[in-house]
């Protein structure tokens, strides 16, 4: 099957995955400006009540700054930004940004934690397109099923609630029946490897780690910091801080005053309820996948996808002449 035009035309083929509370509308702008799919969490907009909703300012500001874009550089347009739904029973917001959503015509809608029929049907009805994110071809069947456009595959060593199977494995069974727009997640920090993803049989890759150490993400220095120190070895895989199983930077933990050998087997269940997961949790624990190690420096988001974009046509030059 033919990929959607919206996914077709981008520079590298490659979406800048939602962070939570990392992604802001500038690392998305920026993302976007340099031709991947720029991606952010609804529910990082976020307002103190009685205040203007955030995630309306959040979608003028990025669907503004792109239209700007697209007028000064018809030559290299902007690519379309995606905005993830938790689809979590206990996200009180859901409806109501599903409503703005729709009303901006959001073109990309990436769901997680639940897939529900309303939310792809909300994306078709504004002539978007909906990608869910699965950890295994079960959760994948059941995504297609309630009209799904495209599945993530979050293989191991992803960032967050990773999978915990191999991307070799989790491609492959879901291309033995789905042809559509597949994406494959968990540790892709490199041109090299957004190349390999597409070798192996997804359409593009789904980065999100290296982007918090960019300088507009909204993490603390000392997060960026530590995912340009890190490696796969400083990657600890718990469900002590959200109920879910994921990884998280082993000297966060420790900063934390826990022990990460000795952590406690699972913490209380998941929660977004009043718009946040266990935000403290997640300010003070700090998330990411095993692929950090190719992470050099804070920098830009523009030069940090300059890079990929360089590494892929070498890689592929690499192949081609071997
Ligand atoms: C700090 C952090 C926060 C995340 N927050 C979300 C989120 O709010 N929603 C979501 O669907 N995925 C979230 N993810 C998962 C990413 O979207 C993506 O699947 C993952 O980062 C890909 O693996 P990588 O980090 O190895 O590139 C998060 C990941 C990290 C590291």
């Amino acid at each position: 099957m033919a990929l959607p035009d919206i996914l077709s035309r981008l520079r590298l083929p490659v979406v800048g995955a939602p962070l939570f509370i990392v992604s802001t509308p500038e690392l998305v702008i920026a993302q976007c400006k340099a031709g991947i799919v720029g991606s952010f969490p609804a529910l990082n907009a976020r307002e103190k009540p009685g205040e203007p909703v955030m995630l309306e300012a959040w979608l003028a500001q990025i669907t503004e700054a792109l239209a700007k874009h697209d007028r000064d550089h018809p030559d290299r347009p902007a690519a379309p930004f995606a905005v993830n739904q938790i689809v979590h029973r206990s996200n009180a917001r859901l409806e109501r940004d599903i409503e703005i959503c729709a009303r901006w015509k959001v073109p990309i809608w990436i769901t997680s934690l639940g897939a529900r029929p309303e939310v792809n049907e909300a994306a078709h009805a504004c002539g978007g397109i909906a990608l869910h994110d699965i950890i295994d071809d079960r959760f994948a069947r059941k995504a297609i099923e309630k009209g799904a456009d495209g599945l993530i595959a979050v293989a191991a060593g992803a960032g967050g609630h990773a999978g915990a199977l191999s991307p070799f494995a989790l491609v492959r069974e879901i291309r033995d029946w789905f042809d559509g727009p597949l994406l494959l997640s968990g540790s892709i920090a490199t041109g090299a490897g957004v190349l390999a993803a597409r070798a192996m049989g997804a359409d593009l890759a789904y980065i999100g780690s290296p982007f918090i150490a960019t300088e507009e993400a909204d993490s603390a220095p000392e997060y960026k910091q530590m995912i340009v120190e890190g490696r796969a070895s400083d990657i600890v895989t718990s469900a002590l801080f959200t109920g879910i199983s994921g990884n998280y930077l082993r000297p966060s933990i420790v900063r934390a005053g826990l022990d990460p050998d000795a952590l406690p087997q699972a913490g209380d269940p998941m929660s977004f309820a009043g718009g946040s997961s266990k935000a403290k949790a997640w300010k003070d624990i700090w998330g990411a996948g095993q692929g950090i190690g190719a992470v050099k420096a804070v920098e830009p988001a523009a030069r940090m996808i300059d890079r990929l974009a360089a590494e892929y046509a070498a890689a592929k030059e690499r192949l081609l002449t071997s």
